[in-house]
């Protein structure tokens, strides 16, 4: 387990530090980190609880009860603070955004969707907010989906 994780988050770096335009400096502050086994962004902690808080709410799904409250530590999309080599841009700000209504969609108790398809939707923005972001945990995400 603790090797998977390592893994993860070693090819997690590499994506993400592809996707940005380093500078030699930034080269030399995520190389050390990538060195000292990768010290987590409080954005990556908050990643982290978002991935257990959705795998509980899908298991609740699967077990047949709806989830009723949502969860407010959501929120801190908005606010946490990213890895010192990533940038939060305006893109990035509107995919917080469509992924808190995603996400405020799955505790809708008035939707006229199934909540399955409300939770994938919520994971998908996950996932397209990745692709543009940091493809490497996309693998990982792609679990949480509902089959
Ligand atoms: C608005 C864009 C965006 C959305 C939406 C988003 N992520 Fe992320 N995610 C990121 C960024 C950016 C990072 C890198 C954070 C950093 O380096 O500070 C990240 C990092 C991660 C990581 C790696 C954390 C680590 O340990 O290094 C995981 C796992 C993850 N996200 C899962 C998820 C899951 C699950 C969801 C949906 C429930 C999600 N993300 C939604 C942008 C997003």
């Amino acid at each position: 387990m603790k090797y998977i994780l390592c893994y993860i988050s070693f090819a997690f770096i590499l994506s993400c530090n592809s996707n940005s335009n380093t500078n030699a400096q930034q080269k030399d502050i995520s190389e050390k980190k990538v060195y000292d086994m990768y010290e987590a962004s409080e954005m990556a902690i908050l990643m982290n609880e978002f991935y257990a808080i959705n795998e509980n709410i899908k298991n609740d799904i699967l077990a047949g009860n709806m989830p009723e409250e949502f969860p407010s530590d959501f929120l801190k999309i908005h606010t946490a603070e990213l890895s010192d080599f990533k940038k939060r841009t305006a893109k990035f700000d509107a995919f917080s955004k469509l992924y808190i209504d995603a996400e405020q969609e799955v505790f809708n108790t008035e939707s006229v969707f199934p909540v399955k398809e409300r939770f994938n939707n919520a994971v998908g923005v996950c996932i397209s907010c990745h692709q543009t972001e940091c493809t490497g945990p996309i693998p990982r995400i792609k679990k949480l989906l509902i089959k």
